[in-house]
């Protein structure tokens, strides 16, 4: 054989091994999408949640247009279709006739030539204040920021307004209004999600509006024409990032009926425990101005802010229109997760649930405001068994949680008296070495949950880099804790729902033990109730 011959034989022989090599990994790609169809598997069987409302597929973010009619819980969420990270923004749909069984419905709102669909409200215009119902039909109308993509690429300041849509289907379609937007933008760059509600006082409707770190308010008698009234919150609360999704609505102080107004805002970043949370004020409103109560002032120049939650995973909340009045409620939901995060979860065919349905309460004790959070009554119609246990003590609560539990979809009650200065640890795990903590640290004050060894943590550096923390003013001689678990989200709500925390987790496999682990080892449980939920697809 010739140099030339050795040389072309050479050639081919690594051309036939580049190409078997090729081959091979034209192999291994299909094994990869196998294994990756496996994942999908897993995933819908370990993190799909059972009764928190997710999208089938795709991206969600936050909560928008909530309302009653009907007996229909309607529930539209900023919805990504075609991707499972944030993108052109529409409006998905659901709806439920319990809170809990969501059918997902026809996406209500494309972006168009205006922008993408940014968050916003809807409301039942029951008197046809804006002539847009038909043959005796009241109007929904819905209001959104339309987000103009182009003019933010430009550099502009000016590519968020006000925009409005109707519904004469009891909010199945709907058509944009002709005229959008309604509310142009005035120079303001972050300037969006408006919150409509009817004032009854003032016989108008209110629109709060988050721009930048401030709410605007207008008010219009007939949904269209808008005027603007004044704005709040320069230098007050939180100001770590920009303010979004503001909901404005009266409420009654449970114990003694004054009547007062709750502001709730959601910041990004500047969470209490890093990340995007929602903080909120409560003061008076009279049609014009909202002026922050005294005794609430008095409180935030001690805390410099006030949570509706402490755990990462609650954002953009806001509550449900139209809720009869003989029902009375205010109901609100959350979009379960972080911006710090939300992108990165490991769930791929869909990402992000809600938290579950919860009434806002407000109390006054101690000259301190606080609006409490609770799970909807709902909630406990889907309790299939229910364990009691008054006075147990530790070593008796650990036999009976300390095994295999079904802890798939779970309320857990726990009463604590009589605590010293010691550490109490609830801890859920499994085999597989994950666990998620709640605790109370007697000896610095304050209420946690660590989920730093809770499963796949690692996926972001800001998903679990350190518990989530409520710092006490001081120690505490009795707690009540109610504990909601639904396979990959915990939450928890202390002291009738004072305090608040919700946290995903994404365990390796199911959580199913239990145990309180403290040195303490003397003290009994007041009362501990265990409710095993069942929700029918
Ligand atoms: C809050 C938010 C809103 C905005 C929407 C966009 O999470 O940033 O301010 O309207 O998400 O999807």
């Amino acid at each position: 054989m010739t140099i030339k011959g050795y040389t072309q034989c050479i050639l081919a022989l690594i051309l036939v091994f580049l190409l078997s090599g090729n081959c091979k990994k034209g192999e291994k790609t299909i094994d990869a999408i196998k294994i990756e169809a496996q994942d999908v598997n897993l995933e819908e069987e370990r993190y799909r949640p059972n009764f928190h409302f997710t999208p089938r597929a795709n991206w969600m973010n936050d909560p928008n247009g909530m309302f009653y009619l009907n007996g229909i819980y309607h529930l539209y969420f900023q919805y990504y279709p075609n991707g499972n990270v944030w993108g052109p923004m529409h409006w998905g749909h659901a709806t439920s006739k319990d809170l809990f069984h969501w059918s997902e419905q026809p996406i209500a709102l494309y972006p168009d030539e205006l922008g993408f669909i940014f968050s916003g409200s809807a409301v039942v215009d029951n008197n046809n204040s804006s002539g847009l119902g038909k043959d005796g039909i009241a109007p929904v109308v819905a209001f959104f920021t339309y987000h103009d993509m182009n003019g933010e690429k430009e550099g502009r300041m000016d590519y968020q307004s006000q925009a409005m849509a109707f519904s004469l289907d009891e909010g199945m379609t709907w058509t944009k209004y002709e005229e959008n937007p309604v509310i142009p933008n005035p120079g303001i760059k972050d300037y969006r999600d408006p919150k409509v509600i009817w004032d009854e006082n003032n016989d108008k409707w209110i629109m709060s509006l988050a721009a930048g770190n401030k709410i605007m308010f207008y008010s219009s008698k007939n949904l269209m024409d808008w005027n603007f009234e004044s704005e709040f919150g320069e230098g007050v609360g939180a100001q770590g990032g920009v303010w979004e999704c503001p909901d404005l609505f009266p409420l009654q102080v449970n114990n003694s009926g004054e009547p007062k107004w709750v502001l709730l805002v959601s910041i990004n970043p500047g969470g209490p425990n890093g990340g995007s949370a929602t903080q909120y004020f409560i003061g008076d409103f009279d049609g014009q101005d909202f002026v922050p109560d005294e005794d609430f002032l008095i409180q935030l120049e001690k805390e410099k802010a006030v949570w509706l939650d402490y755990g990462r995973d609650n954002y953009a909340g806001v509550t449900w229109s139209n809720i009869p009045e003989s029902d009375g409620r205010k109901i609100g939901i959350g979009w379960m997760s972080n911006w710090d995060y939300a992108r990165d979860v490991p769930t791929y065919t869909w990402r992000s649930a809600m938290t579950i349905p919860r009434e806002l309460r407000l109390h006054k004790e101690e000259g301190k405001y606080c609006v409490r959070s609770r799970p909807v009554k709902e909630f406990y119609d889907f309790v299939e068994k229910e364990v009691e246990w008054r006075s147990i003590g530790l070593n008796e609560f650990n036999a009976v949680f300390d095994k295999n539990l079904n802890l798939n979809s779970t309320h857990l009650e726990l009463a604590l008296k009589d605590l010293k200065a010691y550490t109490y640890d609830l801890s859920f795990y499994n085999q597989q070495g994950d666990s998620l903590t709640i605790g109370l640290d007697n000896t610095q004050n304050q209420f946690y949950i660590d989920k730093t060894a809770s499963g796949k943590v690692d996926f972001s550096e800001k998903f679990a880099p350190a518990k989530s923390v409520y710092k006490l003013n001081k120690s505490v001689d009795d707690i009540r804790i109610q504990i909601v678990l639904d396979k990959t989200s915990v939450e928890v709500f202390v002291n009738d729902g004072a305090i608040v925390f919700t946290e995903l987790f994404f365990p390796n496999a199911l959580l199913d033990r239990c145990s309180l682990i403290s040195d303490h080892t003397s003290f009994n449980m007041a009362y501990v109730k265990l409710q095993e939920l069942k929700f029918q697809n």
